[in-house]
């Protein structure tokens, strides 16, 4: 008789859902026999410019050292982030992706008999690495779809080790400002590891959301993670940091795969940093995308939640799985968020001008149909 394995695995795993991405263009290129050249995706808050050309020149220059083991420290890439962020190179943890961060985090922290909390509506990989730890994850519910941060410190009892908060928020692009941020700091127990999740922060505007590094001083249980993935246009390589104090850094640094970020990230995420002119028109890309979508969505009638990321959850109403299908038939993939408990939203990245002129005739042409 086999083995039933999926019996056998942690009680958290057997719980789990797997993580879905945005659907891959080849994907629906196959499915619907068509060009992939046709099919515009806006569906997992990519950069829409293509990525940096420093970037892409420091890759090429890293080719030829192929056979060899990256730098496991990271070492120049940290030193530059270090400069950047105004803290030591002691206080930065370099991830594969800063769902790598969260990974360490949760396997550094999180055991079972012990809890995180999160937001109802925050990004799913948070429930994902909590439960993979066998801990248990404590979704908070939402207010008006933003993290609620009363709601979660109440939430917080003596096993919690960790709060993850978002700011902006993926799927839903809420945030909260300075003085929410201090004040929920100033009262989370200083034994809970507060992650500041900052992955879509350098789309903020003036000084509407704040910076989590100024706050890594006062509060030595606050780790910040950020990612090259977002305005640094290099999601398909991987390369996330956390900064935090140097005790954690250290901790995360004990569980993390010896060679987690390779040579072609390295070297791609230290051109992208110093690439302001291509961060500059990234910003500027996400700010004039989104008042294009939000203008074409307001002339259809429609709503959506404010978003200070590079995306935008669109409200219809009612169920859109076949609203997604029919835009899907039209080439365009957007992003579902049933799975999020959103089933009357889909989130939208914002895309080149005319990629977000596609998707507003697709989905002038589907919601007519
Ligand atoms: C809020 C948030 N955090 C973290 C990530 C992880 O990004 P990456 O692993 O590419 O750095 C994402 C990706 O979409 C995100 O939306």
């Amino acid at each position: 008789m086999s083995c039933d394995f999926l019996a056998l695995a942690q009680p958290g795993v057997q719980k789990l859902s797997p993580y879905v991405p945005g659907k891959p263009v080849d994907e629906l290129a196959r499915e619907l026999n068509i060009d992939p050249a046709g099919i515009v995706k806006l569906a997992s808050n990519e950069n829409p410019l293509g990525p940096s050309p420093k970037a892409l020149e420091a890759i090429r220059g890293e080719l030829a050292e192929l056979t060899r083991y990256p730098d496991g420290n990271g070492f120049e890439l940290k030193r530059r982030l270090a400069e950047r962020c105004g803290v030591q190179a002691a206080q930065v943890t370099l991830g594969n992706g800063s769902n790598d961060v969260l990974d360490l985090v949760a396997r550094a922290y999180l055991a079972p008999g012990l809890n995180a909390v999160f937001s109802q509506f925050a990004f799913a990989v948070y429930p994902i690495a909590t439960q993979a730890v066998g801990a248990e994850g404590r979704a908070v519910p939402a207010r008006d779809f933003g993290h609620d941060l009363e709601a979660m410190l109440a939430a917080i009892d003596a096993q919690t080790r960790v709060v993850f908060v978002a700011n902006p928020n993926n799927p839903t692009g809420t945030w909260f400002g300075p003085q929410a941020l201090s004040d929920f700091l100033a009262q989370v127990p200083e034994s809970v590891l507060v992650v500041l999740d900052e992955a879509y922060i350098e789309y903020a505007r003036g000084d509407e959301l704040p910076n989590g590094l100024d706050y890594l001083a006062q509060y030595p249980n606050l780790l910040v993670s950020r990612t090259f993935s977002k305005a640094y246009g290099l999601a398909a390589l991987r390369v996330g940091y956390a900064v935090s104090s140097v005790q954690v850094a250290e901790v995360l640094n004990r569980v993390r795969q010896p060679f987690n970020v390779n040579s072609l990230a390295l070297a791609a995420a230290c051109a992208a940093l110093d690439d302001d002119d291509y961060l500059q028109r990234s910003r500027q890309a996400n700010d004039a995308g989104m008042v294009q979508l939000e203008e074409g969505l307001r002339a259809l009638g429609l709503s959506w939640i404010p978003s200070r990321g590079n995306f935008i959850a669109v409200d219809f109403g009612r169920d859109t799985a076949a609203l997604n299908q029919a835009l899907l038939r039209e080439g365009v993939i957007v992003r579902p968020v049933a799975g999020y408990g959103m089933p009357h939203h889909l989130r939208v990245s914002i895309g080149t001008e005319q990629e977000n002129s596609r998707f507003l005739a697709a989905l002038t042409k589907v919601l007519d149909a």
